[in-house]
């Protein structure tokens, strides 16, 4: 089953703020699907997720590095954080092993959607857009980022 909540994030830290409060309920074993266009917010919600879970940081956009491993200050699980956004398709995401840390970790893939499914079964799927129109109700399915666009 799977329910989609809209939430309307006016500024970076309103989605940090929400990375912080889903990071507080994340457990060992959850895999976070972070889907939106380039600059939508990916990583600034991995940072509020860091923040909640209790991780070491810092989170931050990769250039060349696809996986980094955040350990836990707080004695949970460590932070798993995956941009996939160069890798070439399902066999280069396999060769990250992520399937050997998945089940004690929190596992967070930016540009995961249609590629991080065959990870697990169950995941948290969020989905970020910008608009041109802040504020606005339009429907939509995963968080929203309404950053006017400059
Ligand atoms: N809700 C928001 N409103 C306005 N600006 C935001 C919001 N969320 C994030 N930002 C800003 O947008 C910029 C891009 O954010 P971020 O790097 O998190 O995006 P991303 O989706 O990870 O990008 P990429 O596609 O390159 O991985 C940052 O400057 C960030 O502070
Ligand atoms: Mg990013």
């Amino acid at each position: 089953m799977s329910e989609a909540v809209t939430r309307v994030l006016p500024a970076a830290d309103d989605t940090r703020a929400l990375g912080r409060t889903l990071g507080e309920l994340l457990a060992a074993g959850d895999l976070v699907v972070l889907t939106g266009d380039l600059g939508a917010g990916k990583t600034t919600l991995t940072q509020g997720l860091a923040e909640g879970l209790g991780v070491r940081g810092p989170i931050t956009s990769p250039t060349f590095v696809i996986s980094r491993v955040h350990p836990s200050l707080v004695g949970g699980p460590a932070l798993v954080h995956v941009d996939a956004y160069r890798l070439g398709g399902a066999a280069e995401l396999d060769d990250l092993d992520l399937d050997e840390s998945i089940e004690e970790s929190v596992t967070v893939v930016e540009w995961g959607h249609g590629l991080a499914e065959q990870l697990a079964d169950d995941r948290l799927e969020v989905l970020l857009e910008r608009s041109r129109r802040p504020r606005s109700a339009a429907g939509g399915a995963g968080a929203r980022a309404t950053a006017p666009l400059g």
